[in-house]
């Protein structure tokens, strides 16, 4: 198949375009070439491109950030993703967006569920739900893929944060009261691949397997690098952020089960050979 990747530089499109080249003729393009608000770039790449799969990774993913740049992010998240949904449907590939954990508020206390009533917290949250309700209502053919706490070797993300930060105190406080599910950039990819090539649309939870907090989650990395620190569990509200977050943000695999698909490991499986990987690239 022929696919096409929106935010090739992100660290999700740089490892789903290293995977799906095995199987795939794939087009990674970045902002510069595939800038998602310019209705009029979009259609002229996708029609040169023709795509059987469009996969939209693109976002505005500064979290905090969008509290207070809501238009910028309603304008990537919402409207961008919109241009992408008309496009691809214009000329019937298939599309697979790609969404958040953020999209719920964390007042459970179980496992959410793929139709599950959503309620986004936060701009960002609220711009990416949006984001679903214009593929859900333009797109005959679409995926949603909702994941969370992603991390892989391109980017910026908590694993790599917490290793630089570990080499400059010997002291760390890491928030307890926030749980969700680490998601290894690869094994995601690994997932999407075999997704994109069936017909089982609708929306899907995609996440490493089992939960943590971010203590536990730091903890793990530490452990995992043979770093030795002295870490603390703390409060949310000991470190105040600009955007809310959901306190419980598990998702639960129910589409990935009933639809025969394999699952992702579990997060700390998957984050040994994260590690092992970044090493190797040091
Ligand atoms: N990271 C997480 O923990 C997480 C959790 C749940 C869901 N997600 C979702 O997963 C997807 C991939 O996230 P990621 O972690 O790979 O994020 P990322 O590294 O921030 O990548 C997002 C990419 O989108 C690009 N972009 C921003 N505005 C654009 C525009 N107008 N047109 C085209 N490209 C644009 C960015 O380009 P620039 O480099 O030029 O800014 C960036 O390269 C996103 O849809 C995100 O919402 C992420």
């Amino acid at each position: 198949m022929k696919v096409l990747i929106t935010g090739g530089n992100g660290q999700l499109a740089k490892d789903l375009h290293k995977i799906l080249t095995l199987e795939h003729e794939v087009f990674s393009l970045g902002r510069a070439q595939f800038d998602v608000t310019n209705m009029g770039k979009v259609r002229e790449i996708v029609n040169q491109v023709n795509p059987d799969v469009i996969i939209h990774s693109a976002a505005y993913t500064g979290v905090d950030l969008a509290e207070s740049e809501e238009e910028k992010a309603y304008l990537v998240n919402s409207y961008g993703t919109r241009n992408v949904a008309i496009v691809s449907e214009e000329i019937k590939a298939k599309l697979c967006y790609i969404s958040t954990d953020y999209v719920f508020d964390g007042r459970a206390d179980s496992p959410y569920k793929e139709y599950d009533n959503t309620n986004p917290l936060g701009v960002y949250g609220k711009s990416k739900r949006a984001g679903e309700q214009l593929v859900q209502s333009l797109s005959t053919k679409y995926f949603i893929v909702r994941t969370s706490w992603v991390y892989g070797l391109h980017g910026n993300n908590f694993v790599k944060t917490m290793l630089k930060l570990a080499g400059e105190r010997d002291r760390l406080k890491v928030v307890h009261d926030q749980i969700g599910s680490p998601t290894y950039t690869v094994d995601l990819a690994k997932f999407l691949s075999s997704l994109i090539q069936t017909e089982k649309y609708g929306i899907y939870h995609a996440t490493n397997m089992g939960a943590c907090s971010w203590y536990e989650f730091a903890t793990a990395i530490f452990e995992e690098s043979g770093v030795s620190i002295q870490i603390e569990p703390c409060t949310t509200e000991e470190f105040p952020r600009p955007a809310p977050r959901p306190k419980y943000s598990v998702l639960d695999h129910l589409a990935i089960r009933a639809n025969g698909f394999e699952d992702l490991r579990h997060w700390r499986d998957a984050l040994r050979d994260f590690i092992k990987e970044l090493n190797r690239n040091d």
